[in-house]
């Protein structure tokens, strides 16, 4: 089948090469015509691992082209995915589709035949009904089309294993037409019985808010727990352990941390929130997750300063910027405000972080010190404090470490260390939510 997929970001783009790598002929497209040009060559402006060798492989059998001609790629292809951007507006949260509406004006204005339009995007309720319109008002004869909504559910740094192996496939299609072309579409995904959710266009786009609102809830609610298993002498990993063998919790996004960041959980939540408030709504639970995670960033630096005491003149190593591991994604990384509250206080900053010193720059610019040796960056350090979870992390030569630090104080919170083996080694271990006396 010939698919189009205008706009290859992150979701574009792993969307493009996975439906190739599915048998399909797929042509990305994006306004960025450098961009294009370096995809082209089988340059991958992102980090995801996995990704890069994919789509070199389907760029070199012919199954995936890029193109800035969006007029050929309208006219060649019966099914046009819309993956571009739908950044939170400053004022409100709500999601910002100029994006999303400038391309359904383009795919109406080159419609040349029957065309299934599928919006791939995190989109509000209602969306569709309104590319649906854009698309109407922009024919230039009138002409049969289907507008569907099947939203990604992948997370950056294992988009490409959560695109080729999904839990659930959704599909919002409200004709038999649409609903044929996706089904063949995703016919390896139907031969693998993988669970495909076939509904109308509303309950297609909730559902992707409604899980991602869940997730950031779950999250808030085990890293809130962390600071009740402090004050009441309990080990936070073992009362998520307990709580995710129960078959109805499960095990997974129960891990506490800085908080969450990221562009999908902060934003998902906030035009969650702003959906419901356009509909006079108010959704107390969610509410509560984006407050709480909010006072739980503020806990972090609260948690480091009353570990470390005076900041002044100290050098913090921190350890990870990217808002979560395997990527180098900043986007509302708890790095950043708690990095931003230890300058203030008079700290210097030795970070590092396998990935995401490129879009840290832009963050902090010269304010901290990027240090691409990990013992490197702990010489000398009054405090190590970790915020990202990369593997390598876990595997630190403690006594290593030792021998390097002024002082050997390590926070640690994400929890990668074990309290004991780090205190016997004569650090003063801090994690998140851990027994002290383990
Ligand atoms: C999320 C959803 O998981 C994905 O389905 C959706 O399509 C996009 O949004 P992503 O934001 O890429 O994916 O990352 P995810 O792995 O969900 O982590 C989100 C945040 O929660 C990160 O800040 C991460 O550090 C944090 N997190 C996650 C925890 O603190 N603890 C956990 O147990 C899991």
């Amino acid at each position: 089948m010939n698919i189009s997929v205008f706009g290859c970001g992150y979701v574009g783009l792993v969307t493009a090469a996975g439906l190739a790598s599915l048998g399909h002929i797929v042509t990305g497209i994006d306004t960025d015509k450098e961009k294009i040009q370096r995809l082209i060559q089988g340059q991958i402006p992102i980090y995801e691992p996995g990704l890069e060798p994919i789509v070199q492989k389907v760029l070199n059998k012919g199954q995936l082209k890029f193109t800035a001609d969006y007029q050929k790629a309208v006219e060649d292809s019966v099914a046009i995915f819309i993956t571009v951007g739908t950044p939170p507006k400053q004022e409100d949260g709500s999601a910002d589709l100029s994006q999303v509406e400038s391309v359904a004006k383009t795919i109406g204005a080159y419609m040349n035949s029957y065309k299934v339009i599928i919006d791939k995007s995190t989109v509000p309720v209602g969306t569709a009904r309104r590319v649906q319109k854009i698309v109407q008002e922009n024919l230039k004869s009138p002409m049969r089309f289907s507008v569907v909504s099947n939203p990604e559910f992948l997370r950056e740094g294992s988009a490409v294993v959560d695109f080729m192996h999904p839990d659930r496939v959704v599909v919002g299609a409200e004709s038999e037409e649409a609903k044929a072309v996706m089904a063949e579409m995703y016919r390896p995904f139907m031969l693998a019985k993988t669970p495909i959710i076939w509904t109308n266009l509303e309950t297609a786009e909730l559902i992707k808010y409604a899980s991602n609102g869940f997730l950031a809830t779950k999250i808030t609610y085990i890293n809130e727990l962390s600071h009740l298993c402090e004050a009441v002498g309990a080990d936070v990993l073992q009362v998520a352990k307990g709580m995710g063998s129960d078959h109805r919790i499960g095990p997974d996004f129960l891990m506490p941390g800085p908080g969450y960041g990221g562009s999908c959980f902060p934003k998902d939540t906030r035009a969650l929130l702003a959906t419901a408030y356009d509909h006079n709504l108010s959704l107390s639970i969610v509410e509560a997750t984006v407050k709480a995670n909010d006072y739980h960033k503020q806990t972090i630096a609260e948690k480091i300063h009353k570990t470390i005491g005076d900041l002044k003149g100290k050098t913090i190593a921190i350890l990870g910027l990217a808002f979560k591991a395997d990527t180098d994604d900043m986007r509302e990384s708890p790095s950043i405000p708690v990095i931003q509250e230890l300058i203030e206080a008079g700290a210097k900053i030795n970070a590092h972080d396998p990935a995401a010193f490129n879009e840290a720059q832009a963050i902090f610019d010269s304010s901290i010190n990027y240090i691409d040796d990990l013992y490197e960056a702990v010489k000398e350090a009054d405090a190590i404090v970790i915020l990202t979870e990369w593997g390598i992390y876990r595997e630190l030569k403690l006594e290593q470490v030792k021998e390097l630090v002024k002082k050997p104080i390590i926070i640690d919170l994400r929890n990668m260390l074990d309290p004991s083996a780090t205190r016997q080694l004569g650090f003063h271990y801090v994690g998140l939510g851990r027994l002290e006396r383990m």
